[in-house]
Formats: C-alpha cells, structure tokens, sequence
C-alpha cells in the first residue's frame, strides 16, 4: 500500500510567453492535429482528414456526425467519453471493429497515434505503429472538450460534476486514472461483500481500510486542483459577469490528505450499520459532489441560465489555461456546438480567448453564426451521414 502522506501531484511550474518572439517559440513548442482519421466509428464509416489551419468549423446537419468526430479526437486524447465509458458503443452498428487515429506534430516532430478496437478483444494503442501501454498513450495529446451538455454541468447530476473534474485532472496527471481504477475495484468489492449473506466483519474493517486511504488520495487531489482552478475561473468569470464572485468547492471536509484520512476513517466507523442495511458503500469520493457559489448563493439553485453560461465559460477557459501551464503545451479546443448556445458578449469572449495559439475545432449546424472575418481564417468541413463532403 503507498504512503498518502508521499503523494505528490507533479504539477508542473507554469512559463508565460508575451511578446512575438516568444509566441514563435511558442508555436514551434505547441502541440497540434495535422490530420485525422476514422474508421467504423459510430456513423463515421471511413473519414480522413488533413487540417492545415488553427481554426476548423465543422459544419453539417444534427445527426451527421459532428459530434461523433469530436468525441472521437477527444477519445484520442483521454481514452474517455462524456458520452460513454462502454468502447463497444463506438462500433459502427454493421461493423465489429473500429479505429480512430490522429497525427500529431509536437516539437516540430510528427507522429500518429491510434486506437484500434475489436469486439471481445483489449483495444489496442499505437503510437508511430508501435503498441503502447495506457500509460504512455495518454497525455500525448491534451485536450478541452466543450460542448453544449456542459452548460447543463450545474443542474445535472452530481456524477456529471465528478466526471467532469476526474476528466480534467487525468489530462494533467494521467496518473490520477490508477488511483481511480483502484478505489473502483475496492470499492466494488466492498458491495460484493455488503450483499453477502453472512458479513465477514474482518474483510469489511480491510476493505474500508483500504478504501479510507484511496478515498482520502483522490479527495486530496480533487481538491488541490479545485482550489486551483477556482482562482483561474473567477478572475475570467468577473470579467464577463459585472464583477460577480465565482467561489467553487469540492463537498467533503478537511484539510490535506491527512485530515481528509481521519473523516473519512471516522465517516466509515459512523456509518457502518448503515452501510451493512442499506448493503451498499455510502461513504466514499463516490459519493461527493462539487458545489458552484455565485456571490456566496449555491448557483445550482439560484443562478439564473445566463448565470449559469457564464460560470461554465469562465470554467472552461480556465481548464484549458489550467492544463496550458501546467504542461507547458496549449492543449486542443474542441468546442462542440456551444457557440449557438452563447449570447455576443460570451461569444465574443470566448471567441478573443482563444485567439492565438489555441488550436480548436468547432462544430455548427450553420456558418450563419459567425463572422465573415472568423470565416476567413477557418478551414470548414463540411459534414453529411458521417462523410466529409469537401475533402
Ligand atoms: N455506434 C454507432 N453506429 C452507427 N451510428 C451511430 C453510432 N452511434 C451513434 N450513431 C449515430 O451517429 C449519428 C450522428 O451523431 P452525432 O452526435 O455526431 O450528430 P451531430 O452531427 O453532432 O448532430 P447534432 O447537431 O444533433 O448534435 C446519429 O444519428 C447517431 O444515431
Ligand atoms: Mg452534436
């Protein structure tokens, strides 16, 4: 078993480059898609793809697989979806397998790398046609994902919220996934055992030992990064709010991981009997939320909808600030359809946000929404029952 008071988050220091000089090195520094390419992948049956340019908009009726394209890059980039942790579903529904591949140039160094799936078999992850571990696939390519689910972040479900942060803080420790993957297995064990007719008393007290410390390491982190994220948001958020006063906080108390230990250690003994009844894990990262304060009100409940855009804009800026410094690499924009969902004054702020450096990739149903000067730069796809029209 590790030793929580041991783990380090290796967050690393942030460089910030101004002037033009530095913007060059920057951009030779920068990680970008070149191209992309999928295979059998939801209703994408063969696509490919070069992007030569920042900015591409890809346009196409709903239903047409926008979308589809984004959660496949943005699967390249984390091995998640917001939209499902079952691989099988990415198999187009006549085919039995699937890929999905990007190149990349990094450092001025191009390479590919791959995802290869078959039904009933480990998926398989290349990096320049070399079979890699997890580990080493991810974090190749860093992403944001924004899309207009997002906006419904605060009034959804609370697994929502904590789906949300775990997907952010894998991109910067991809690490964090290990630990999670291990609470899970702990704690389905745990629930195996809560269901058993005759408890083993002995098995439980180790289970909840071990869950007490995985428990505390992930709320620990969770935290850490809440807490650094926050500053980032609120700053953008009183920008394009009149001064309003963005607090977020994750729901569980207690003050380094060593505190957080103790609760969770006391929450369990506590709440043991209720566990054993109700034979399930009550008590655990699971289980916690992360609450959104707009001027000290819970924005859940009181925030008004334009509020509420606001918030996960500032959000979103600041995960994508966020994972730029501490990587030093300007992750990927990937902004699915939220730009129709903005007013100008969001939209222009999002838009000046990402203006250089920034590569992204959008998807609209119309071009109508944008400016003749934002469609001069952009490369548009265009995009009909999962087939790129203008290739
Ligand atoms: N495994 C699959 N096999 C085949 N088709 C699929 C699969 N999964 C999803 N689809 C289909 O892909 C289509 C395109 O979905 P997608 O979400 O990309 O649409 P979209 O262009 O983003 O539309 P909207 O503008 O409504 O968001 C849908 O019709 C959906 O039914
Ligand atoms: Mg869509």
């Amino acid at each position: 078993m590790f030793d929580i008071r041991q783990e380090q988050i290796p967050f690393k220091v942030s460089f910030i480059l101004v002037d033009r000089q530095w913007h060059d090195f920057f951009n030779w520094l920068c990680m970008r898609i070149t191209g992309f390419e999928l295979k059998n992948f939801r209703n994408c049956l063969s696509i490919n793809r070069v992007i030569d340019t920042e900015k591409t908009l890809i346009i196409g009726k709903n239903g047409q697989g926008k979308t589809n394209i984004l959660e496949a890059l943005y699967f390249l980039s984390t091995l998640k979806s917001p939209r499902t942790s079952n691989i099988k579903e990415f198999i187009n529904f006549n085919a039995d397998k699937f890929s999905v591949k990007a190149n990349i140039l990094k450092n001025d160094v191009e390479s590919s790398i791959e995802v290869q799936y078959e039904m009933g078999q480990k998926k398989i992850l290349l990096v320049n046609g070399i079979k890699v571990t997890t580990k080493e696939f991810r974090g190749f390519l860093k992403s944001v994902l924004f899309s207009s689910g997002d906006l419904m972040l605060l009034r959804g479900a609370p697994l929502d919220r904590r789906s949300w942060l775990d997907r952010a803080i894998i991109q910067i420790y991809p690490a964090y996934d290990e630990r999670l993957s291990k609470y899970e297995r702990i704690r389905l064990q745990k629930n195996r055992l809560l269901k058993d007719e005759f408890l083993n008393a002995d098995l439980l007290s180790i289970y909840n030992e071990q869950l007490a410390v995985c428990g505390a390491n992930i709320i620990h982190i969770r935290k850490k990064y809440l807490n650094e994220i926050s500053q980032i948001a609120a700053k953008k958020h009183k920008l394009i709010s009149d001064s309003e006063n963005l607090t977020i906080k994750y729901d569980y108390d207690g003050d380094g991981v060593e505190a957080i230990l103790e609760n969770l250690k006391a929450e369990l003994i506590e709440r043991k009997s209720e566990e054993i009844a109700r034979k399930q894990c009550c008590v655990g990262p699971h289980r916690d939320d992360v609450i959104f304060y707009i001027n000290d009100n819970d924005a859940s409940k009181f925030a008004s909808q334009g509020q509420q855009r606001t918030l996960i804009l500032a959000l979103k800026l600041a995960e994508l600030d966020m994972l730029k410094e501490k990587t030093g690499e300007p992750p990927v924009l990937l902004l699915d359809d939220v730009l129709a969902e903005l007013d100008d004054l969001r939209q222009n702020f999002l838009l000046k946000s990402i203006q250089n450096g920034i590569q992204t990739i959008l998807t609209s149903v119309d071009t109508l929404l944008f400016d003749d000067e934002f469609l001069k730069t952009v490369s548009l796809i265009r995009v009909e029952h999962g087939e790129i029209l203008n290739n």
